[in-house]
């Protein structure tokens, strides 16, 4: 059936729980880091399924290793052995520096596991998070995520006397440990609160507090991972090592899947936890694809490269946009950034969609960009175009 977009958006309406505020477009394809609409109308994504689709769509090594594996087993139960889960296993542990893994399928159930493995190592309940901090929408994430407009309407929530500390602040997490404290969770960057970078040495610092203290370290790269901040994760800025890591959105090339890492010990025991789904061979056959992708086309540099070259470009002092009295900050690192205005940036979506480009509003005032790795300078050089024009 061939329905018009008109027709598409009118049976979502319909249809479809109104969770989204969507713009109105409806994409089709894509191929690097353009999109096109029905209409074949096509438009630089600088949103990438947010953070996901770091090596751009379509990308033919990873359509080719997702029709491979599709044609010989999409699903078998974990209570068996395959190959792809293995595989991918071994290769994070190599680029995360952590020891074993857990797949899920989304972000969220990444950081349920996570929350579930460091109540069962330590035997404690009681979480410290960041002000301003997003780990997921299961109520198990929600008790560790600050925000009251995400939170509010399903209090009480799971987790019990999670304390939420100011972000960028080590002493103010030594002060909030206690006897029952269970473990740190914290994005090494903050994404959905406005891609906040915090200061160097802030996460190594936390680290040897949590060490002193006995208590775990929970990072969450699910929005900072696979080279979005140039670096693999953003704990390497810091040359840090959590206890318990958590990854997600790029990790599957837009395939869902997501990985609980840990530290050897911690981890566990049979029928302790589980997932129908998790690791399964299709997901994971595109998760190494991307992986090779992101490694032969040295994707982690190129995210930092670009990332450079786009604040030289806003913050050139006569013409750039930082010098717009509409824009209050810019910042990120990476292929990870933030153009914080003084106004509410939802007109500038709209904005930016007339003028073929895809851009996120969060946090209300910040626009965030967070395109594929491989999009083309070019293509970078009319996103910074198309903002000074909208924005000025
Ligand atoms: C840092 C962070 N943690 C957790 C999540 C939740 O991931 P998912 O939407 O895959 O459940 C997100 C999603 O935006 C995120 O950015």
């Amino acid at each position: 059936m061939v329905w018009s977009p008109e027709a598409i958006i009118e049976k979502e309406k319909r249809y479809l729980m109104q969770t989204y505020r969507r713009s109105r477009v409806v994409l089709n394809e894509g191929r690097g880091a353009i999109v096109k609409d029905l209409s074949g109308n096509e438009y630089i994504d600088c949103v990438g399924g947010i953070a996901v689709n770091a090596v751009g769509y379509c990308h033919p090594e990873v359509v080719n290793a997702v029709r491979a594996q599709a044609e010989k087993l999409m699903h078998v139960s974990n209570l068996y052995y395959t190959a792809p889960q293995v595989e991918l296993a071994e290769q994070l542990a190599a680029i995360s520096g952590m020891d074993k893994v857990f797949f899920c399928n989304s972000g969220t159930e990444s950081i349920e596991a996570a929350l579930k493995l460091a109540c069962k190592v330590t035997g404690k309940h009681k979480f410290i998070a960041a002000e301003g901090c997003f780990h997921g929408r299961t109520l198990g994430s929600l008790s560790v995520t600050f925000e009251p407009k995400f939170r509010s309407a399903f209090e009480p929530l799971l987790l019990k006397g999670v304390q939420f500390v100011r972000y960028n602040d080590a002493e103010a997490i030594r002060k909030a440990i206690d006897d029952e404290t269970a473990a740190v969770i914290l994005e090494p960057i903050q994404g959905e609160s406005g891609v906040h970078v915090p200061s160097a040495g802030y996460l190594k610092a936390v680290r040897e507090i949590c060490t002193e203290n006995k208590v775990l370290l929970i990072l969450d790269e699910i929005q900072t991972g696979f080279g979005r901040t140039g670096r693999w994760f953003g704990k390497d800025h810091d040359g840090v090592e959590p206890d318990i890591m958590t990854a997600a959105k790029a990790l599957g090339a837009g395939f869902p899947i997501g990985a609980l890492l840990a530290q050897e010990g911690l981890e566990f025991q049979a029928g302790e936890h589980a997932s129908t789904f998790g690791g399964n061979p299709l997901a994971c056959a595109a998760a190494l694809a991307s992986l090779h992708v992101i490694k032969h086309e040295r994707l982690v540099e190129r995210s930092r490269e670009l990332g450079n070259y786009f604040m030289e470009q806003v913050r050139d002092a006569e013409n750039g946009l930082a010098s717009s009295p509409q824009v209050k900050e810019i910042r990120g690192k990476g292929l990870m950034i933030g153009i914080e205005l003084t106004t509410p940036c939802s007109d500038i979506v709209q904005n930016a969609l007339d003028r073929r480009i895809l851009i996120n509003c969060t946090a209300d005032k910040v626009i965030r960009l967070v395109p594929p790795l491989v999009i083309r300078k070019e293509e970078l050089d009319k996103v910074i175009l198309g903002l000074n024009e909208i924005i000025k």
